[in-house]
């Protein structure tokens, strides 16, 4: 029989097991459908052969259409469909066995055979939608005939896989497997081999399909997939589906699937995808690097912050020490970290006895001297070198020899602050972004003395809460809210210039942004990037900060704790312009003897995005950020920048470098040695990230 190395042919009597291998995730890479192929054509052709298994070796089923391969045209892609085509159509029974992750291409692959079995712990998925594009190999077609309208809308849409079991429950699954895959499934292959007709998905009818539902369906993704072009092409697919032959919606399938893999959404999503495994590797740590071995935590400070660092660690089961100065403060960290938990649990998110068993973990203290088990102490102290060094010097004193010492500094040296210890090797910076317990961004920041076990247990610790961890150097403000300061001059530049507020965020709301820079601001609190700017200024020797925005401060609003700032505030959240505020601003331009003039949308997001771009090239160029994947990373699961759009770096490769440069021109700014390089040289900052990685 003819073997291609990514798929093996091995004979079980009158079954042949067909096994994909394609490490680390078989993805549907080149040679794979030619195997398979191979493989079923050599199965019709022999008549010893009563049925054929398809399996994936090493730890997962295939996990999808190989990403890497989308960017090839059409004719050059691996043959997917062709490959579900034969199977749809193959004379005998066949059998896809499923294990680790069944995704995409690789369910669509087991919606084409005959049946499916799995083991329990197996999770089935089509989630293209995450990457921009759609089920292109019957998936649209496949998956509502088997488990209803409904379900396959959720989980297209949701891109969120389901467990076997659940997959047993709803049909999708025949049978699951306890013991050893292979054998079960061989057993499985030999009890069907002699059933007629072969069962067909393409053949079943569609259950559940009504008008109103494809309506909610659509009214749904306005809110939950605001901007984006995938999810509505499959309401539309799904739809045919429910309405049309299988033929119909398997061909119109095929177009939307190129119309959405061709468009930039999906090129951003993709580039996030990568650039998020990318972020993980650090260049120079190889992967033999020890790892200490983190079984406790220490958390200083029980404020918002430091109550949302510990549940992170509570989530993931590791027990928690959490140190506060007085009962009181310490009473109502825990207080309120007891209700975030059962508002999860109100929500169905958690059982109750979860949230008891995640409170147990947790060790509430005045004593700093009970942080002398811990292997990982986080501070989440007052954001004062002064303060934190007197800390440090105290942690250095008790916390064991082993133990790692990291600050949630946001702006200040860590290097200055490791220095005060015996050990700066087992200093580092770990940035959490409020709330701590949700956004997935942590910076991690390397001191100049951090040892790479250091570094490399954190990124494992990041990975193990959830977290997306990417490393970052020593500077103000690090990546994100380096990068973000900039915005925020320049978001207040456009209204001193004649924008108004609410316009500058409905600009940056519909580039898909959640929150524009004034609704951030209101949210963090107006006092705080204040407080920043009379450091700075003081720091500079420049006069106290008197901007439009420092005048509001002035007058007591520091945003939504205070019920207003730059806006005001209903019960649910809502900003709402404030007349006195417009009255404070344009006040502001008389004195500045500024003629307001009309901003487009259009220049606001180009000037916004423009400064983020050119400060995330001096950031880069800087060495502070080690890819421009990187700080879209940061960008995009920090400040709820549309992973569609790919973050700012990789935004301004879309747009032309050059097109960037000239923006920051006719706007005042000086462009980024590394920005105008690039631009001059016709290149996209991934052309740079591939020019380091060479070295
Ligand atoms: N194509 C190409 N490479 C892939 C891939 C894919 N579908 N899925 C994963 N990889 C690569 C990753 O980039 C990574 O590479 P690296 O080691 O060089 O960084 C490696 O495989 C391992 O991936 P992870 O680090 O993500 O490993 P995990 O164990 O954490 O997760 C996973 C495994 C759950 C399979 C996760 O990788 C994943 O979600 N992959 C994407 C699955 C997906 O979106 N499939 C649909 C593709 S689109 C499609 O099928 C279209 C079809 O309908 C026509």
């Amino acid at each position: 029989m003819t073997q291609t190395p990514l798929v093996e042919q091995s004979r079980h009597d009158d079954i042949l097991v067909l096994t994909i291998q394609n490490p680390p995730v078989n993805a549907f890479s080149p040679g794979v459908p030619e195997g398979l192929k191979a493989g079923l054509s050599a199965a019709a052709a022999d008549e010893g052969i009563a049925a054929v298994v398809i399996i994936g070796g090493g730890r997962t089923f295939v996990a999808g259409a190989d990403i890497k391969t989308f960017g090839l045209p059409r004719e050059q892609a691996p043959d997917l469909r062709g490959t579900v085509q034969q199977l749809d159509a193959f004379p005998k029974p066949t059998v896809a066995a499923l294990h680790g992750t069944a995704l995409g291409g690789g369910l669509e692959l087991a919606l084409a055979c005959a049946y499916r079995v799995a083991v329990p712990g197996a999770r089935l998925g089509l989630p293209e939608v995450k990457l921009g594009v759609l089920p292109g190999a019957g998936g649209t077609g496949r998956l509502p005939r088997v488990v209803g309208v409904q379900k396959a809308l959720d989980m297209m849409l949701s891109g969120t896989p389901i467990p076997a079991t659940e997959a047993r429950e709803l049909g999708l699954v025949d049978e699951l497997i306890e013991g050893d895959l292979l054998e079960g499934a061989v057993a499985f292959a030999r009890r069907v081999a002699g059933q007629r007709p072969i069962p067909r998905v393409s053949e079943r009818s569609v259950q559940g399909a009504t008008p109103e539902l494809f309506a909610a369906a659509r009214e749904a993704i306005q809110k939950s997939h605001r901007g984006q072009l995938s999810p509505a092409l499959i309401v539309d697919l799904v739809e045919l589906a429910a309405t049309r032959p299988f033929e119909e919606g398997w061909q119109a399938e095929a177009q939307k699937f190129m119309e959405a893999r061709e468009s930039p959404q999906s090129r951003g999503l993709r580039h996030i995808f990568f650039a998020e495994r990318e972020s993980a590797k650090i260049p120079g740590l190889g992967k033999d690097t020890p790892l200490l071995n983190i079984r406790a935590v220490g958390v200083i400070g029980a404020g918002t912050m430091g109550g949302g660092i510990a549940m992170n660690f509570l989530n993931a089961g590791l027990p928690v020490t959490i140190v506060e100065t007085s009962q009181e403060a310490l009473d109502r960290g825990l207080s309120v970290l007891r209700r975030n938990y059962e508002s999860s649990a109100k929500k169905g998110r958690l059982t109750l006895d979860e949230v008891e068993r995640r409170m147990a973990l947790l060790t509430p203290t005045l004593e700093m001297t009970d942080l002398g088990g811990a292997d990982l102490i986080i501070e989440a102290v007052f954001e004062d070198m002064a303060v934190k060094k007197a800390l440090f010097t105290r942690l250095d004193g008790l916390a064991r020899d082993s133990a790692i010492l990291a600050t949630n500094t946001s702006t200040l040296d860590v290097n200055e602050i490791a220095a005060v210890t015996s050990r700066p090797e087992q200093v580092i910076g770990l940035h959490f972004f409020s709330p701590a317990n949700v956004m997935k961004l942590l910076e991690i920041v390397r001191a100049e003395k951090t040892s790479d076990t250091v570094l490399a247990t954190c990124m494992a610790l990041a990975r193990r809460i959830g977290k997306v961890g990417v490393v970052v150097g020593v500077c103000d403000g690090f990546v994100g809210n380096r990068m973000v300061h900039r915005y925020g001059e320049e978001a207040r530049r456009l209204v001193e210039e004649g924008a108004s507020p609410e316009a500058v965020d409905a600009a940056m709301n519909a580039l898909g942004l959640p929150m524009g820079p004034f609704q951030m601001t209101d949210m963090a609190g107006l006092d705080i990037g204040y407080a920043i700017r009379v450091h700075r200024a003081q720091q500079r020797g420049e006069p106290e900060p008197d901007g439009w925005l420092d005048r509001i401060v002035k007058t007591g609003r520091k945003g939504q704790k205070t019920g207003g700032g730059i806006y005001d505030y209903d019960d649910t959240r809502r900003p709402r312009p404030n007349a006195d505020m417009q009255a404070l601003i344009e006040a502001y331009r008389a004195e500045k003897g500024v003629t307001p003039r009309t901003v487009s949308a259009d220049e606001i997001t180009r000037r916004l995005t423009g400064t983020l771009i050119n400060e995330g090239a001096r950031i880069l160029d800087e060495g502070i950020a080690q890819r421009a994947g990187d700080i879209d990373v940061i960008y995009v699961y920090g400040y709820g920048f549309p992973a569609y759009r790919g973050g700012p770096m990789h935004s301004a490769g879309e747009q032309g470098l050059q097109r960037v440069v000239e923006d920051l021109k006719q706007y005042g700014h000086t462009p980024a040695p590394l920005l105008e390089r690039l631009a001059r040289e016709g290149k996209t900052f991934a052309d740079f990230d591939r020019e380091r990685a060479r070295g």
